[in-house]
């Protein structure tokens, strides 16, 4: 698996050949491609207003090291954190000052009605939406203060983000979805350890097949796989299951529990399931973008 031009912005990346898909050059504009996804969740909330910015890799990346770069051992650390948008009305005050803290390991829920702004809180945390105020802290790592270079970092070290809509590259192959993040951090290695967690999220017969010719099941596990490939130390998931049905929904998260208590990764879930929320270890309420509870 060869990589080409390694601009964070438009890395062009050499496919191997897995059976499907032939070895040929393609562009693979990361960022543009999980912009897209964010402004079509953007567009359903039917606001006619100029949209956040959407400065967005593919949400999941790469961990080399998982240490905390501070003495304290928290993943995460909000303080009075804040979130708006704009609009033509004004600003919209989406979170409006949650402190929050999740220790190394710790498998949190978090639940709320609809526009509650759960996953403005997970974009935010996972570096995709810049806080308008107060201080979110990752790994030690002060996301407002760092700068683009290191936050992409942090990105590509230490979170897996799954999404409820899967967001995989629908050119690509299982495998290459998989390796992806890896390949971008230039590991070469990538296509051995893709193979490995695909196996390990019971898709080791999918490799080849590309997203179109998985079943949503298969599709999700698959971005866990990718979420997990680099061996994050934090795991973001908004409504992981949301878009399954309750039996696939179970088997995909049983995966996920699996994965985070083996690796010892912190997990951020949100979910409006009352069985998955009592399988974590502590559940956090957003209301109106304040934390409840
Ligand atoms: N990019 C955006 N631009 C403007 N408003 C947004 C944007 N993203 C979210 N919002 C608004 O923020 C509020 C919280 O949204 P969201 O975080 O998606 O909530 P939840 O995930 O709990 O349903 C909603 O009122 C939504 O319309
Ligand atoms: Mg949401």
């Amino acid at each position: 698996m060869r990589l080409g031009a390694l601009e964070p912005e438009h890395p062009v990346l050499t496919l191997p050949g897995d059976g499907n898909a032939p070895e040929k050059p393609i562009e693979v504009e990361v960022r543009r491609l999980v912009a897209v996804d964010r402004r079509y969740d953007n567009a359903r909330r039917s606001l006619s207003g100029p949209q956040s910015s959407a400065r967005t890799t593919l949400g999941q990346e790469v961990n080399i090291a998982a240490q905390p770069q501070s003495a304290e051992s928290c993943i995460v650390r909000l303080d009075d954190a804040r979130l708006s948008y704009p609009s033509p009305e004004g600003e919209i005050a989406v979170l409006q000052g949650v402190d929050l803290t999740v220790a190394a390991g710790e498998v949190v829920a978090v639940t709320g009605p609809s526009g509650s702004g759960k996953s403005s809180l997970i974009a935010m945390i996972g570096g995709l939406e810049s806080p308008t105020g107060g201080r979110v802290r990752v790994l030690g790592v002060d996301v407002a203060a760092a700068s683009e270079h290191e936050r992409t970092h942090l990105r590509r070290r230490d979170i897996g983000i799954v999404f409820q809509a899967y967001h995989l590259v629908p050119a690509m192959t299982a495998l290459q979805n998989v390796a992806l993040p890896l390949m971008l951090a230039g590991h070469d290695d990538s296509r051995e350890r893709a193979a490995e967690i695909l196996e390990r999220v019971g898709l080791g017969h999918r490799l080849t097949h590309r997203p179109s010719a998985l079943s949503g099941g298969e599709q999700q596990r698959v971005a866990v796989a990718r979420a997990f490939v680099a061996g994050p130390s934090l795991l973001l998931a908004d409504e992981p299951t949301g878009n399954l049905d309750r039996k696939t929904g179970a088997g995909v998260a049983d995966t996920m529990f699996a994965l985070v208590r083996d690796t010892g990764a912190a997990m951020l879930m949100v979910t409006h399931d009352d069985a998955m929320s009592a399988r974590c270890d502590r559940v956090i309420a957003l209301d109106g973008g304040r934390v409840l509870s």
